[in-house]
């Protein structure tokens, strides 16, 4: 079935992925919604050693499942200096990846890759540790790459946690310009300056602008 006039499909399994992009798609008077099926359809493999090759994977695996739409898929991560960008491409999966000394195929949980993080950050001692969430999403017809964008977010980790929203590392990622971690951001100011936000309103006036 076509996707309605201004209804955008994204690929993403990740419910606080999905609620943040439809909170700033509703802003922006579009609807983004899930990928018919997406739990029936294999997850590709990402084995990408970008963010950008990883978007660009999944982005082309689940648009051959909606012929001729435009699917979005979005691959982001945390990348910390003092961790030499880690947990990067892999920090969905980095306690086990740490673990396990492998890159495993599924994901830890939020909870599992936070104590994960902050125990190599104890380790380190003492901080300031910078660090940066990027965002890319790659938007796919029929298998092919149409077009990505980039999105990032600057802060400091810390390592005691602080607020309740967002997921992920957002407890412990500092953001410096507001004074709180992302998880301390209503979803509307998250959208304001995240990754994800800044990555999807360029996705929207490149959408807006071409089609
Ligand atoms: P992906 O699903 O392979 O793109 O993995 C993304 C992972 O990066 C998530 O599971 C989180 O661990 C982390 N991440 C990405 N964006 C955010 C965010 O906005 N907040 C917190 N963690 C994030």
């Amino acid at each position: 079935m076509p996707a309605r006039e201004h209804q955008i499909l994204i690929a993403t399994s990740n419910p606080g992925k999905l609620r943040e992009f439809q909170g700033a798609a509703r802003e922006l008077g579009v609807a983004v919604e899930l990928l018919p099926d997406l739990r029936a359809i294999p997850q590709p493999i990402e084995d990408g050693a970008t963010f950008e090759a990883n978007a660009r994977i999944k982005a082309e695996a689940y648009s051959r499942h909606a012929p001729s739409e435009l699917v979005l898929a979005e691959d982001s991560g945390l990348s910390v200096d003092a961790l030499h960008g880690a947990p990067g491409v892999h920090s969905a999966r980095y306690a086990a990846s740490l673990r396990d000394g492998r890159v495993p195929h599924g994901n830890s949980d939020d909870e599992e890759n936070n104590h994960a993080l902050v125990s190599q950050l104890d380790r380190i001692g003492r901080g300031p540790f910078t660090a940066r969430y990027v965002c890319v999403i790659a938007a796919a017809r029929d298998g092919l790459t149409v077009v990505t964008f980039t999105g990032e977010a600057h802060g400091e980790m810390l390592t005691v946690p602080r607020g309740s929203g967002g997921f992920g590392y957002d407890p412990f990622f500092f953001f410096p310009d507001l004074g709180k971690t992302f998880a301390e951001l209503t979803l509307d100011e998250k959208s304001a300056c995240s990754h994800r936000g800044k990555a999807f309103r360029q996705f929207l006036d490149w959408y807006r602008a071409t089609s």
